[in-house]
């Protein structure tokens, strides 16, 4: 059985107004009714062929807990584990506690690390790809997924294959993990024709993962050791101890393992994937029309092209009158108006909105 660890602490800012500090986008139902957490748990659950997932484990701050549980219910989830961070000090804590965590039970556990911020419309084809993983698990390798590059993405990491990728999607081990590569380097490896972009999901035997933090971010074992050791439980939370967890570096998964360890190996993923990353991508997974236009709530479009038109409340009118490549977002306290192809610039929004206090 696979243990998936579903993390859940990100703040989203990109996707402002509709993604609150409060209530990030992973909890905002942005496709269709199920929000992006909800599709995450869901499509790592159940078991089918080969493949069975136990509960999962959650990884959230103490604000979203009750949003973890309510949500997991309505999905008809039952969590395994939901364990809070005192603070968020980015995913190698949060993933190394989690594998600590496991651990403790069956080192030998195989945990999928999933962000739960991310559109695979195929779960069939992931699933597939999970089961594809495992013999390299069972190889000691902490294995990634690996997406075909359409363009020189600076916010990716980027996995080098050693070989080429054969016919049937089979593990191929790393040569390296470059993450967030500056804008010339993004544009090389894109031509040089044999990376893959890193999906961001991990899957590996939790004694691995503790190993490679002790191979490779050392100062990060004593620390979530103690915080997951002091841990209170309470109402069924397992809330890290905090002054432990001050002590943990803030550093992500990719900066502080993977581009440091060589027992990896990457699954070509060919299914369909974003990490809705800006409205842009939002405007891409929602199918526009053929005029390229999406409207939904309360909103209507009028001779609009290549134009994302939201409301987030149905007593709300939106209408757009000869838009082209625009973005307009009304929520009940805030209304974005903004030119697509400046969509990843809505963070700088947040930041000029919180300068003002
Ligand atoms: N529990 C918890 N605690 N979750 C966190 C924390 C934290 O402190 N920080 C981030 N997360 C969650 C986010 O909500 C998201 O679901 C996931 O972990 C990844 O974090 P991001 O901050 O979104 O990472 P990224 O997008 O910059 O980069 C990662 O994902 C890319 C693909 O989307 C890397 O793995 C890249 O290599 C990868 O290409
Ligand atoms: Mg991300």
């Amino acid at each position: 059985k696979i243990t998936p660890v579903l993390l859940c602490g990100g703040s989203g800012t990109r996707l402002w107004p509709l993604s609150r500090k409060s209530y990030p986008k992973q909890f905002v139902p942005l496709l269709g009714d199920e929000t992006l957490f909800q599709a995450s748990a869901r499509r790592l659950s159940g078991a089918d062929g080969a493949l069975s997932f136990a509960r999962p484990v959650a990884l959230t701050n103490a604000d979203f807990r009750f949003i973890v549980t309510e949500q997991l219910n309505l999905a008809g989830i039952d969590p395994g584990a939901v364990l809070i961070e005192p603070e968020g000090r980015n995913t190698a804590p949060a993933i190394l506690a989690a594998a600590l965590h496991a651990a403790a039970t069956d080192p030998e556990a195989i945990l999928l690390v999933a962000p739960s911020d991310h559109v695979i419309p195929d779960d069939a084809a992931f699933r597939a790809a999970v089961a594809r993983g495992l013999p390299a698990v069972a190889a000691g390798d902490l294995v990634t997924f690996g997406i075909r590059p359409t363009h020189p993405e600076t916010a990716y990491g980027y996995l080098e294959l050693s070989a080429p990728p054969g016919d049937g999607g089979a593990p191929v081990k790393l040569s390296r993990f470059v993450e967030k590569p500056g804008a010339a380097r993004a544009a090389e490896m894109l031509a040089e024709g044999h990376f893959l972009w890193n999906a961001g999901i991990f899957l590996f035997r939790a004694r691995d993962m503790i190993a490679a933090c002790e191979a490779h971010a050392p100062d990060l074992i004593a620390p979530v050791r103690a915080s997951l050791e002091a841990a209170e439980t309470d109402l069924g939370f397992l809330r890290l101890d905090p002054a432990a967890w001050a002590e943990c570096a803030d550093i992500s998964i990719d900066y502080a393992v993977m581009e440091r360890a060589s027992n990896l190996s990457v699954v070509p993923f060919d299914g369909a994937w974003s990490d809705l990353g800006g409205w842009d991508a939002v405007w891409r997974e929602s199918g526009p029309d053929t005029d390229g236009v999406v409207a939904s709530g309360g909103a209507t479009a009028l001779d609009c092209r290549d134009t994302l038109l939201r409301s987030e409340d149905a007593g709300l009118e939106v209408v757009g009158i000869g838009l082209d490549n625009v973005i307009a977002v009304a929520t009940r306290d805030a209304v974005l108006v903004a030119d697509m192809s400046r969509a990843q610039e809505v963070k700088r929004a947040v930041a000029a909105l919180k300068g003002k206090g």
